[in-house]
């Protein structure tokens, strides 16, 4: 594909939490402008993978590089400002924040101009904060949002929610974006709305990189997925290559006993 560059490359990354290996020795690269999903039964590692990719949690072992760079020693503030950003499995919203305001306040957190010249020259610093207004109204009109502009968090539904914390996920204008498990108590009609907001990251030169356990919405917006089970990568391809993998078929299927 041109102008495809290697985003993330996770190499022989561990995470042991005491006695319990959360991932193991798991490689897996993400490219821009891709689309990734990241399956496998539960507490197979993938909340743990987000989190070693986003900085919440350093790896035991192993190396986890961004745009060439290792980042293993970086806390998340470090490496949201390099264009990673993340939702989170459970919603962690401002109860008492409207929509717009919510997304607003991430918007500021990466504002670039420095407070002192917004300090001394207001006029510029309001142009400066009508145009971070602008850029939150838009996010919050790309997730479908448009309606509830300035409702208040706590009212809108969860589904809704969910896609609040995309629009602000991507306030901080990341090139990775990473979703844990964003079609959470959605139903299907919700979930059609969230994979064509998916896409449309996509086509906004973003690269994703989603936990889901709707394998419809997965095969329908992924194009490669990386499975997991206990921890271990047990395969990875394009959705039909994963659909009739044995081994995957075997770990959801075990699951199931
Ligand atoms: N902070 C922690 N301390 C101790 N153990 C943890 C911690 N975080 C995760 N684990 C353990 O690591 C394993 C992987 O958990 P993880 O949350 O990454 O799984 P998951 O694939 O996201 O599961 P789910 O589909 O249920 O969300 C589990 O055994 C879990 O109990
Ligand atoms: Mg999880």
């Amino acid at each position: 594909m041109p102008d495809q560059e290697r985003l993330l490359s996770l190499q022989q990354v561990s995470k042991n939490f005491g006695g319990v290996q959360a991932v193991k020795n798991l490689s897996f690269d993400v490219n821009s402008n891709e689309i990734v999903g990241l399956i496998g039964p539960n507490g197979s590692g993938k909340s743990t993978t987000v989190n070693l990719i986003s900085g919440a949690v350093p790896p035991s072992s192993g190396d986890i590089i961004w745009r060439s760079q290792n980042v293993n020693k970086l806390p998340i503030s470090q490496r949201v400002p390099l264009g990673l950003a993340r939702t989170f499995q459970t919603t962690s919203l401002l109860a008492e924040y409207s929509v717009l305001d919510q997304v607003l306040t991430a918007c500021h957190t990466s504002y670039r101009v420095s407070p002192w010249r917004s300090v001394l020259r207001m006029k510029d610093a309001r142009a400066q904060d009508e145009e971070q207004v602008e850029k939150a109204r838009e996010l919050v009109e790309f997730v479908g949002l448009g309606e509830v502009t300035n409702d208040l968090t706590s009212t809108i539904s969860s589904a809704q929610q969910r896609l609040l914390m995309i629009a602000t996920a991507m306030a901080a204008d990341p090139k990775l974006i990473l979703l844990d498990e964003p079609a959470a108590g959605m139903v299907a009609k919700e979930r059609k709305e969230l994979a064509n907001v998916i896409k449309r990251i996509r086509e906004r030169g973003l690269a994703v990189l989603v936990i889901e356990h709707h394998m419809g919405l997965i095969m329908e917006v992924c194009e490669r997925i990386v499975v997991l089970n206990f921890g271990e990568k047990i395969a990875q391809g394009k959705p039909e290559e994963i659909q009739r993998d044995s081994a995957v078929i075997e770990a959801y299927l075990g699951g199931v006993h």
